[in-house]
């Protein structure tokens, strides 16, 4: 059997990508954020493609210590640092970087050093809370602590970083808000001269706040943040190549007559005589299935439309007047169909799309 659904990821487009990241802040280094498997696009093709970035960042020490058996020599940080108190032991094994947001994090730290050596000495991230409303240490608590842990013999180092809430809407008030908190609370630190991160994907491309270290991911895989209805910040806009196609094979194709009725709960009901086609992609793939009718989708190079609710498996597609035989690939998504707009007619993120796409999706590199 062929394969049902296959997303294609082009490695010269990660690499371009890493590359825009870069220049737009050519003074810090670059950690590729690869969480969440590299956001569908898979976690250690991801990082061998990625590998000229300066240092990774995942979600957890699962996907630290699948990068490390995968063999990846590069610093990892662990951004959503410890879940739980056993997690500082595998930290000290896999010699991660580590976002600390809470200081009963640090606890469960300095209890795993007295029972084992840290394979190297640690570069800790202080995560603090500036407007973001959701993880971090507060401004007060920074100075005393950056202090301690900067004197501690197992300590490489310590950056101090924020995560920025509104980003994607560049005039928001709440960017300069934050910017300004984090500003007040490393300003006393200045003499010690701490390592800082601030920006990720939207601040990189459309605020000036870049800090030591950049932390890019949706636009390594060629993908803008910003709302499809922004017109000036489209991915091509920012020179970015979109790196995953992803595809679905045309399983049926039926001549329909006005008025029946396609997929569940008759979401469509033919207007006129029509030529349906059925794709083997459905949301247990990863299409959304708030994809509504005439969410874009190519066959053949032409533009076509879905037609009623997306099944676990499959979906239909309008192919009346368009050339298509059994067996076609469909595109569902790629350079040719920007991933923006799909999301956009599905009320949703990109971010959501390519997260979301399931186990079984074959992912194939070129
Ligand atoms: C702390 C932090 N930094 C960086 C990123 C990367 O964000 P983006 O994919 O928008 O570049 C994320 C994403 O969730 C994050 O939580």
């Amino acid at each position: 059997m062929g394969t049902r659904v296959i997303a294609t990821v082009d490695r010269r487009a990660l690499r371009h990508n890493l590359a825009v990241a870069r220049a737009r802040a050519p003074q810090s280094r670059v950690l590729a954020v690869i969480k969440a498997n590299a956001y569908g696009h898979g976690l250690v093709a991801c990082a061998e493609a990625l590998h000229e970035a300066d240092l990774f960042g995942v979600t957890d020490i699962d996907e630290a210590e699948q990068l490390r058996q995968a063999g990846c020599r590069q610093d990892i940080l662990v951004m959503q640092g410890l879940i739980e108190e056993p997690d500082a032991g595998r930290v000290l094994n896999g010699g991660f970087q580590l976002v600390i947001h809470r200081q009963e994090q640090l606890g469960w730290l300095e209890q795993a050093l007295g029972r084992q050596r840290p394979r190297a000495k640690l570069t800790l991230w202080l995560k603090l809370e500036t407007g973001m409303g959701r993880l971090g240490l507060a401004t007060s608590e920074l100075s005393d602590l950056f202090t301690r842990l900067r004197r501690q013999p197992w300590v490489a180092d310590v950056v101090l970083m924020t995560h920025l809430a509104s980003a994607t809407t560049p005039d928001a008030p709440l960017n300069d808000h934050q910017l300004l908190q984090f500003a007040r609370a490393c300003q006393p630190l200045a003499e010690q001269t701490p390592q800082t991160s601030i920006a990720a994907s939207a601040s990189l491309l459309a605020l000036d706040c870049s800090g030591d270290i950049v932390r890019p991911g949706l636009l390594l895989y060629g993908v803008s943040p910003f709302a499809w209805s922004d017109l000036s910040r489209r991915p091509a806009h920012f020179d970015l190549q979109p790196a995953m196609t992803l595809e679905a094979r045309l399983i049926s194709i039926r001549q329909q007559q006005a008025g029946d009725s396609i997929g569940y709960n008759s979401r469509f009901i033919c207007p006129a005589p029509m030529t349906v086609g059925i794709v083997s992609a459905g949301y247990a793939d990863g299409y959304p299935v708030t994809a509504p009718t005439g969410c874009p989708v190519l066959v053949g190079g032409h533009r076509s439309r879905t037609l009623g609710r997306v099944s676990m498996d499959m979906l239909a597609i309008d192919l009346t007047d368009l050339p298509a035989n059994i067996g076609d690939l469909v595109t569902l998504w790629g350079p040719q169909l920007p991933l923006e707009e799909v999301a956009d007619h599905c009320g949703l993120i990109p971010y959501t799309l390519l997260t979301g796409l399931g186990p079984r999706v074959r992912r194939e590199y070129r």
